[in-house]
């Protein structure tokens, strides 16, 4: 099982579509293992945007991830980094596909609703950032024999 690292960028917050999106990984299968409303630090988003450092775009989008407080979400399945990149759309809800979450709640070629980790790597990385030892928990959901067939052992 993999676990991504989501954020609900401030124009979700604000935009109050929380939880139509929240939803749309819950309806998924996707099993939330960690959820908490922050204001994110700039030191924090510097950390966390630190490869687009030297990109044009970086201090807008320090900026922009700083101004009004973001949900972040620890969030759990087989394959749960793509799964939920998929679901992302394209950078932008000007360019991204209906029936992505970019693709359907955006137009800006900016604010663009959500962040996920793209790789396994960036998802460790991500979730210490935001997550304290202990906040990302572990537990059953009595639906899991439905949402994966577990005949052979293992989710499939
Ligand atoms: P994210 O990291 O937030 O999940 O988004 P992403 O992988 O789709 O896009 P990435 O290339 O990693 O860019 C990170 C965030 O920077 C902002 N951005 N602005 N103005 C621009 O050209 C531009 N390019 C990127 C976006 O907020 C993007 O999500
Ligand atoms: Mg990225």
């Amino acid at each position: 099982m993999e676990t991504t690292l989501i954020i609900f960028k401030p124009d979700a917050v604000q935009r109050g579509l929380m939880g139509r999106i929240l939803s749309r990984f819950e309806e998924k299968g996707l099993q939330v293992v960690g959820c908490k409303l922050m204001k994110i630090t700039p030191e924090l988003a510097a950390t966390h945007y630190e490869a687009h450092k030297e990109k044009g775009f970086y201090k807008g989008l320090v900026a922009f991830m700083t101004s009004s407080p973001v949900l972040v979400l620890a969030l759990r399945g087989n394959g749960a980094i793509t799964i939920a990149r998929n679901m992302m759309g394209a950078t932008f809800g000007s360019k991204a596909n209906p029936g992505t979450i970019r693709g359907d709640f955006g137009v800006s070629n900016s604010f663009n609703l959500i962040h996920g980790s793209d790789s396994p790597e960036a998802a460790e990385r991500e979730l210490k950032l935001f997550f304290k030892a202990g906040e990302v928990l572990e537990y059953h959901r009595a639906v899991e024999g439905w949402v994966y067939d577990m005949s052979g052992g293992k989710p499939e």
